[in-house]
């Protein structure tokens, strides 16, 4: 079946790799179908030894390729890369990661993921050996800065028996990262509503150091920081990332590596600059450290010697001396980590810190918060208006916010 780009429904090509995970992507497939888009799967050759083609032509809209040299399309080596509006990947085993990551072109798969310009969804499905392997990790990280989206497998049962890291994340949360992929596409159009825009973001945890061996710092993992950045990169902003993670970040972001609060101020302020003029949006997504040693001690505190009084020091409020230099036009996001009182505490941010909108997390309600995947959050605007995000991915939740973003860079 012949189908031309911008026809209705999104086109995903489902890239199907040789593992036994193999079988989960017949539902990926189905569901893909159920939600609506035009599903082209690609199999590897030796996916065919655990889930024949039929299955697959059955299911989807158009039959299984394998090779570049089957069908009629007179360049069918880029065909699909080319027509697809996402590809989907599941499972993305440690050959197809490693091919991938490498640029090669030997098979349909990995051709078609050479030939695409659209947003490529990993989803990794291997034993646990092979998950750790640090080859399977540098490829995704390679992978990741090249724009990939990933949906980190899960920890369960696996072939043979083995429990472990590496079972292919379930179906339901694989279609919702392309559903999510197609949806942001759909809201930011081609060139992106955040194109021309300058996005500062900040991520992570600081660390303040207590001698040269131990540090104060809190739970924070960087990602959903680093989810907010990605996602404006791909609704087109200029983005710098200041983080204190060495999380992978896709090409096209600058990042700016950084561990104290003082550090993390001092990168922010240098990009936002005196007046104000270096960006039109921060959001601060970091948990920066609210009190840190008011001295370091310049060799290893010892446990012979009892425990030490550390005597702290409240550190400067950034997001405050951001809003203080703020010029018009410009929007500033804070987020706020509650266990209790969630909107009354984070009004009351948004109010003292004197920014357009507060993204208030629980987080001590599960998934929700420090390290996770997931988030649920409740975005507070200055106007009074409060938008609800049940919980879903940190991808989500970006999207989510930027659309705030978005409205209150238009209003201005
Ligand atoms: O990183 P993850 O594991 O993905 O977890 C995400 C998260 C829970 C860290 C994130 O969603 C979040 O809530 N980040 C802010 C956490 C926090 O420090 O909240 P706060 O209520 O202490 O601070 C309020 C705001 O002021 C924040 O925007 C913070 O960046 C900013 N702040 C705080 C202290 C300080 N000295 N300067 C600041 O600018």
């Amino acid at each position: 079946m012949a189908v031309q780009r911008g026809t209705e429904p999104p086109f995903v090509v489902l890239g199907v790799g040789a593992g036994i995970a193999a079988y989960k992507a017949v539902e990926v497939c189905r569901r893909l179908v159920d939600a609506g888009m035009h599903v082209a799967p690609v199999l590897t050759e030796q996916a065919q030894r655990f889930v024949g083609r039929t299955t697959f032509d059955a299911l989807a809209s158009e039959p299984a390729r394998v090779s570049v040299w089957e069908g009629d399309a007179p360049i069918a080596h880029t065909r699909l890369g080319q027509l697809a509006d996402v590809v989907v990947v599941a499972p993305a085993t440690a050959d197809v990661l490693g091919r991938a990551a490498a640029g090669l072109a030997d098979d349909l798969l990995t051709t078609t993921l050479v030939a695409t310009r659209a947003v490529v969804v990993l989803c990794p499905a291997m034993h646990t050996e092979m998950w750790e392997h640090p080859a399977v990790q540098d490829n995704l990280a390679v992978l990741r800065r090249r724009g990939a989206v990933v949906v980190p497998p899960e920890t369960g049962r696996l072939a043979g028996g083995d429990v472990g890291a590496g079972r292919l994340a379930d179906p339901e949360r694989i279609v919702d990262a392309v559903v999510q992929v197609l949806a942001s596409r759909a809201r930011s159009g081609p060139a992106g509503d955040l194109a021309g825009r300058r996005v500062l973001v900040t991520a992570g945890g600081t660390r303040e150091p207590i001698d040269p061996v131990r540090v104060i710092t809190n739970r924070s993992s960087g990602k959903q920081g680093h989810a907010v950045a990605e996602a404006a990169r791909r609704r087109g902003a200029e983005v710098v990332l200041v983080t204190t993670t060495s999380l992978p970040v896709p090409a096209g972001i600058e990042v700016v590596r950084v561990e104290t609060a003082a550090e993390l101020e001092t990168a922010v302020a240098d990009r936002v600059g005196a007046d104000g003029e270096g960006v039109d949006v921060v959001v601060m997504a970091a948990a920066v450290a609210d009190f840190r040693p008011v001295a370091t001690a310049s060799s290893k505190l010892h446990k012979v010697d009892g425990p030490p009084s550390i005597v702290l020091e409240p550190t400067p409020d950034i997001l405050t001396g951001v809003a203080s230099r703020r010029r018009p036009g410009q929007v500033l996001v804070g987020f706020a980590a509650e266990t209790d009182d969630l909107v009354e505490r984070a009004r009351a941010k948004l109010v003292a810190k004197g920014v357009d909108l507060v993204v208030a997390n629980d987080v001590s309600a599960p998934g929700v918060g420090f390290d996770h995947d997931t988030n649920a959050v409740s975005i507070l605007g200055a106007d009074g208006t409060v938008t609800e995000v049940p919980l879903t991915s940190k991808g989500a939740v970006a999207d989510a916010i930027l659309d705030r973003v978005v409205a209150l860079l238009a209003s201005r």
